[in-house]
């Protein structure tokens, strides 16, 4: 079990775009463990690969509920094939972004296709929880962060934020 240390906002990886995944290989699959020990141990929902300052497409996610198993997806080179009109919001966070929470709304439903670890393509719909978090991992992929849907204002006064707790850190 190998747990990664997670990079804060505004870290330089964190805004970038990520580069497609061409081998599917055994240091893909460490990589994609590593991703679900550190997203577990972090008690998070979803984590992205340049979260752990590794600019790739691939990401993981675990929206089941405490009362179900398990349900870790690995997700590799993503597409939303469709969005729909309907928008839901949730009170998003982000592991990067420690002690902040936003509600922040986005398509309800959307089309996907992915590659699986063993580099098949796999078609999938998504609601709900699960739209939103796929949708907050794809944009980590793209350097965007949840922050990023905010309304300008908002988001200064979180930035400012960010930085106060940033800097209490150093501090303390
Ligand atoms: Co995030």
């Amino acid at each position: 079990m190998t747990v990664k240390k997670i990079l804060l906002y505004p870290n330089p990886l964190l805004l970038q775009e990520s580069a497609k995944i061409e081998k599917f290989d055994e240091s893909l699959v460490r990589l994609s463990r590593d991703l679900i020990d550190t997203m577990y141990d972090a008690d998070g929902v979803g984590l992205a690969a340049p979260q752990i300052g590794i600019n790739k497409r691939i990401f993981v996610m675990d929206c089941s509920r405490e009362d179900e198993e398990k349900d870790c997806r690995i997700v590799i080179n993503p597409e939303i094939k469709y969005r729909s009109e309907e928008f839901g919001s949730y009170k998003e966070g982000c592991l990067s972004i420690p002690g902040i929470t936003e509600e922040i709304s986005r398509p309800k439903v959307i089309k996907v296709v992915y590659q699986g670890i063993d580099g098949v393509f796999q078609r999938n719909t998504y609601e709900d929880l699960w739209s939103t978090c796929f949708q907050h991992e794809f944009d980590h992929l793209n350097g965007k962060l949840f922050i990023d849907h905010l309304r300008p204002m908002k988001k200064i006064l979180v930035k400012n934020k960010m930085k106060k707790s940033l800097k209490k850190e150093k501090r303390e």
